[in-house]
């Protein structure tokens, strides 16, 4: 199989993001890889913007992204206990994009945050929101990352060997399922 195209997704849009340095081990993990970062500073989905001037470029880019990535990862925190403003503007948009962008799409799901649960209601949340998108989001234990701060060192390399090992599995299956 030709080298697969890897599309990588952060809910955050901050450059020390904790959500991008895990993306950053998720592309370690999957191997070589075409790797695309997926931009999500999108404009507020807007009905009268999209009527008056259609469907921003930077969502047809994303979108193009999204139609010829073999495999999607998705690292987002939780805002609040859901989703992100920016995760969710982007799914939003997205789907107002003519044809289907995720649909059948290999995609996991992931997530570091502050907190104790590492960002699990966000990431259910998340996950019920690419259901009408239809991605094929894959089955598997949930990586979710409490107490970000600590759990990465100065280079951005996860500390604890028991998130290393389910990141590890989760992106071994995503290759596996991708090169099918
Ligand atoms: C608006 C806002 C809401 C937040 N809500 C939660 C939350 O519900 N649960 C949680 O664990 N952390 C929450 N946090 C803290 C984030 O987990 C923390 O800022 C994390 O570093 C964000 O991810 P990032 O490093 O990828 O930007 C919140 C932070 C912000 C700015």
């Amino acid at each position: 199989m030709p080298t697969p195209k890897l599309v990588t997704i952060s809910g955050s849009l901050r450059a020390g993001s904790f959500n991008r340095m895990l993306l950053r081990e998720a592309v370690h993990a999957f191997g070589p890889a075409e790797v695309v970062e997926a931009d999500l500073n999108l404009p507020l989905y807007d009905g009268d913007l999209e009527s008056s001037r259609g469907v921003p470029e930077a969502v047809h880019v994303l979108a193009d992204h999204l139609r010829n990535a073999d495999a999607i990862v998705i690292s987002s925190p939780e805002y609040n206990k859901g989703i992100t403003g920016v995760m969710k503007n982007a799914l939003d948009w997205i789907s107002r994009v003519k044809g289907p962008v995720f649909k059948n799409k290999l995609t996991v799901t992931m997530s570091a945050n502050a907190g104790r649960t590492g960002g699990e209601t966000g990431q259910f949340m998340l996950m019920s929101c690419l259901v009408p998108l239809q991605a094929h989001v894959l089955p598997g234990p949930m990586l979710c990352i409490a107490g970000a701060e600590n759990e990465f060192d100065e280079a951005g390399k996860l500390i604890n060997d028991r998130y290393h090992k389910v990141l590890t599995g989760k992106m071994e299956a995503l290759r596996a399922a991708a090169e099918q």
